[in-house]
Parts: C-alpha cells; sequence; structure tokens
C-alpha cells in the first residue's frame, strides 16, 4: 500500500460516504490509478441510493442545528479546518500528485488554497453584512438580512480535486449552510483523506454528524438525484460545458439555484509593446502547467505581425527545456495527463488542427520508455492556427497552445473574444491605452482580464468564474459568500400608524379604535405624524 494513505489511517480499500464517520456503503468498487505509472492506488466502495438518501437527510438535520451556531463560531471551526489543512499540507499535496498527476509544488499550492479560502472565510464570518436603507415612510426602518440557506451540493472535477471544493465550503460553513460533496470519481483518494481532516475537526468540537458529507458515486445514482433533489437549496458544480448545461437546466427547473464553472478558452494578447521575457515566462506557466489541464490553462495567444516569428522561436525554445517526468520528482516541471483518454483526445485535437488547415509547430508526441510506459506522458504542443478555426475555438483539455497572428488591437480583442467560453484573458503590454482598452467594456468579454499576469494562477481573494458558455457562476472571494445565504429585505414599522409604500391611500373604516399606548415618548409621537408615502409628508 502506498505509505502516503497510511499516513491518512486509509486502508486500500475505503467507504466512498459519510458525514462525519464512514458509512458501510453499497454501491460498486471503484478504482483509482497514478496517472504516475498507471498502478493502483487504492479502492473506493461507492455510495448508491441507501447512502445517498442518509447524507441527504443527515445534511438536513444538521443544518437545524449549524445554523444556529453564531456565525463567529461557525468561522472558529473553519479556522481550525484550515489549520488542520495547514498541519497536512504536504502529505495532502503529495496524494493529489499521486493521484491527478499534477506536480508536487502544485498540488502543495492546492492545499494552499484551501489554507487561504479558510483564512478568508474566517475573517468573512464576522462580515456577512446586510445594508439598511432610508425607508420614504416616517417611523419605518428598511434593511436586509442574510440567513442561512440549506444544503449545499458541491460538484468538483478532477482537475483541482479539493481546491474548489474548499472555495465553496469554508463560504457556505460561515454562513450556515451543510455541504455535500460529490468529488470527480477520478480522484476519490484526496477528497476521501481531505474529509478524514474536516471531520476530525467537527468530531474535536462535538458537532453533529452531517455538516460536512461526501458521496463518491456515478452520475446516475449520486448525482443526478442530488442535482432533482429539492433539499439541496444550491449546487455549485465545476467541469465541462456540457455538464454545466445538464446541472443548470435540472436545478433551474426545480427553481434552484446554482454555481457554474466549466470550461474556458483561454487567450493571452501580446502586443509590440510587452515585455516579451516576461510574457514567454506567463505563458508557458499558463499553457504547460498542470500539463494544460487548469481551466484557466492558456489555450490561446494572439500575438503582433510583427514579433510573431520572435514568439515563436522563443516559446518553442523555452518549450524544448521542458522537464517532462514524475511530478514527485524534483526539478520536473510538467507531468502526466490524468488518463489515456486525455491522451486521445489531445491526439485528436491534432489532427483536427491539421485537418482544418493549422499546423503543429513543435511537440504533441506521446512520450514512451520507462516511466512514460504510463501512457499518460506526451511533448506539449504549440500549434499555428487561424483564430476562428473549430478546434481553436473548443476546449481540449491539454496542453495544446494555438499561436494566431493580429494586425490591430481591436482585431486581437475580437479573436479573445471569438470563442463561446469566457473565463479567463490577459493581455502583455506597457502601454496605458492598449491595457485600458482591453479592460474597458469593448475589451475582454470573460470573467477574469489581467494586464501583465497570465490567464492562469488566479488568487482567492477575487471572485472566480466566467461569463457565456463557462456559466457565470463565481466562487471564492468579493462578494461571492452571498451566493450562499438568503438576503431578507426587512421593513419594521414604528410609527404607530400604517402609511402605504408609494404613497397609496387605501383606507376604510373599520370602525376599531386604535388603542392608546401609553408609553410612546414625544420623538416617537413627532415621527408618526409624518404620515410618509409620496405627497403626505409634513
Ligand atoms: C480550475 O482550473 O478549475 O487560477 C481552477 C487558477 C487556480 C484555479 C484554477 N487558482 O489556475
Amino acid at each position: 500500500m502506498e505509505p502516503i494513505l497510511e499516513k491518512f489511517g486509509m486502508s486500500e480499500e475505503m467507504s466512498g460516504a459519510g458525514c462525519g464517520s464512514w458509512m458501510d456503503c453499497s454501491g460498486e468498487i471503484m478504482p483509482s490509478t497514478s496517472p504516475i505509472d498507471g498502478k493502483l492506488l487504492g479502492k473506493v466502495r461507492c455510495a448508491a441510493e441507501n447512502e445517498y438518501e442518509t447524507i441527504v437527510e443527515r445534511a438536513t438535520e444538521a443544518f437545524k442545528t449549524w445554523r444556529k451556531i453564531p456565525a463567529p463560531q461557525r468561522g472558529d471551526v473553519v479556522r481550525q479546518i484550515g489549520n488542520a489543512l495547514r498541519d497536512h499540507k504536504k502529505d495532502l499535496g503529495e496524494l493529489i500528485t499521486l493521484e491527478m498527476g499534477k506536480l508536487r509544488v502544485e498540488g502543495e499550492g492546492e492545499v494552499q488554497e484551501m489554507v487561504d479560502m479558510a483564512d478568508y472565510a474566517v475573517g468573512q464570518s464576522r462580515m456577512l453584512y446586510g445594508l439598511t436603507m432610508p425607508s420614504e415612510r416616517g417611523g419605518h426602518r428598511m434593511y436586509e438580512q442574510w440567513h442561512p440557506l440549506g444544503p449545499v451540493g458541491v460538484i468538483t472535477s478532477f482537475n483541482f480535486p479539493v481546491a474548489p471544493w474548499a472555495w465553496n465550503a469554508m463560504l457556505a460553513l460561515v454562513a450556515g449552510d451543510t455541504v455535500i460533496w460529490k468529488p470527480s470519481s477520478k480522484v476519490p483518494m484526496t477528497a476521501i483523506a481531505t474529509m478524514k481532516i474536516v471531520w476530525e475537526v467537527f468530531n474535536k468540537n462535538l458537532l453533529p454528524e452531517g455538516v460536512c458529507n461526501l458521496m463518491i458515486g456515478s452520475r446516475n445514482t449520486i448525482g443526478d438525484p442530488l442535482i432533482r433533489d429539492r433539499r439541496v437549496a444550491l449546487i455549485s458544480a465545476t467541469g465541462s460545458v456540457a455538464m454545466g448545461l445538464h446541472v443548470g437546466q435540472v436545478v433551474a427547473s426545480r427553481l434552484g439555484k446554482s454555481i457554474l464553472e466549466l470550461g474556458g478558452n483561454n487567450a493571452v494578447i501580446v502586443t509590440p509593446r510587452a515585455d516579451l521575457k516576461m510574457a514567454v515566462k506567463a505563458i508557458l506557466f499558463g499553457a504547460v502547467g498542470t500539463a494544460g489541464q487548469r481551466c484557466t490553462t492558456t489555450r490561446r495567444v494572439i500575438v503582433h505581425e510583427d514579433i510573431y516569428d520572435l514568439m515563436v522561436e522563443s516559446l518553442i525554445n523555452a518549450y524544448r527545456q521542458i522537464p517532462i517526468g514524475n511530478p514527485l520528482a524534483d526539478g520536473i516541471l510538467m507531468g502526466p495527463l490524468v488518463d489515456s483518454e486525455a491522451v486521445d483526445s489531445m491526439q485528436t485535437a491534432l489532427s483536427q488542427l491539421k485537418e482544418q488547415g493549422g499546423q503543429i509547430l513543435y511537440g504533441g508526441d506521446i512520450l514512451s520508455g520507462g516511466i512514460y510506459d504510463a501512457g499518460t506522458y506526451v511533448v506539449p504542443a504549440i500549434g499555428e492556427a487561424a483564430a476562428n478555426l473549430p478546434i481553436v475555438r473548443q476546449e481540449t483539455f491539454a496542453p495544446i497552445l494555438y499561436l494566431i497572428k493580429y494586425r490591430q488591437l481591436e482585431e486581437a480583442i475580437g479573436n479573445n473574444n471569438l470563442v463561446s467560453q469566457g473565463l479567463s484573458s490577459s493581455i502583455f503590454t506597457n502601454d496605458l491605452i492598449e491595457a485600458e482598452t482591453f479592460l474597458s467594456l469593448k475589451g475582454s468579454d470573460c470573467g477574469i482580464a489581467n494586464v501583465n499576469v497570465g490567464t492562469s494562477g488566479a488568487e482567492i481573494g477575487g471572485a472566480f468564474g466566467g461569463e457565456k458558455d463557462t456559466g457565470g457562476g463565481r466562487e471564492a472571494g468579493s462578494d461571492v459568500w452571498k451566493s450562499y445565504m438568503r438576503r431578507q429585505t426587512c421593513t419594521i414599522n414604528w410609527s404607530g400608524k400604517l402609511p402605504l409604500a408609494q404613497g397609496i391611500e387605501f383606507e376604510i373604516n373599520s370602525g376599531l379604535r386604535r388603542p392608546e399606548v401609553g408609553n410612546r415618548n414625544s420623538a416617537c409621537d413627532e415621527l408618526s405624524r409624518v404620515e410618509g408615502g409620496k405627497g403626505k409628508q409634513g
């Protein structure tokens, strides 16, 4: 057995469901293999209908307790979760690498993202602010308050096995919601290890089971029931556009709330006024980092024609130097793709590029020999293409970078916006007008727009997500916490009269006399004479 599993107290066959302790699952056995060498990492007994029902019931029950705990105290539990994750950063990072194949630093970086998110949410737990608005009626107070929403379903994808859970869960927890997590079936062991860390905190605090829940299983037995379930107030899903279309429609059909974080097809524009060295570095990290398997991966580079040849040369030169191999080893900059299907889809995309009139300028081969015999290692590819080729407009979850030439900035921005996805975008320039044009209303149409910063590696403090086919959802920072709460607008009448809004008169003689209220003070009397409503003042 992998020593790392022992560190988490995991056995080779784990239960795939629980609410604070593990359940006896009745679903099928799901193997988890490492893309690094194709070896079996462990097995998971999936959740089936019974476990599903128990978990949703517990999450619904636990909500009644959890929501009553004052938000700053919920924040304190999240603080402890953050600290526990801090303590396990190295081990959990390594497990992410083993199961998903990203570099060790990237695995640890992902755990860091969870820790950052916990810290952020702790602060937020004391800032679940509602506004107070001036009422148009005298002696009235109008304000809004935020209440917990209910159980929240979080569906995550393989490429970031844990961070998106944290973006959602940390906020949902301080908001007073309970969380039901359905991780990708490609990375079950990482999810199990994470829950073990989190549940320990809940148990130590003598909190009821059901606040943080895990269900591993297929779309049919777990995913679909979850998105259809009216008890689950919000579904936050990360994954493909096809998945998001399905989730969005099903959740909308029951008028539930959803947050969708779907595909990206992110471009970097490089203008003649750019610091080219910096641009090449950012593109390299954006395109090759995580072996091209981030939603924010740089997939297109739109380069001014005057610097195009220089850019091609610099990028190929940089690509040649990328050490590809075991992502646990020092010095490696690119590990394997997640599985052989990902390798196949990369190969298909490259042949389509050629069929559609583009060409491969570098890489694209499948590697073999030694560790490469796992069949998951490829040479990252650089292609040259027209901006409107169908293959360029599609998201292939692999390290393929398309280079596109432009003349005028408007044309470059048009090409940036030409694709159906709208997640991340970036421009490299030291020219203020170019930068501001890109950021203006006629500039990038993406949820993320950067200047002299690549497309990937977003910080948690900002709202993360994108427009168009990316789904429109936002996760993590800024005011995203509001998505996990329900807003209530409250108007309190202390005037002793009943003026209506908009100055409406609606009088009847009820025959009832208003009782004298003995203890009203004179200031209140004064205000109550102001009847409020348009045309009634004074
Ligand atoms: C994703 O690829 O799904 O900006 C998320 C980044 C990371 C998150 C990526 N912070 O690359």
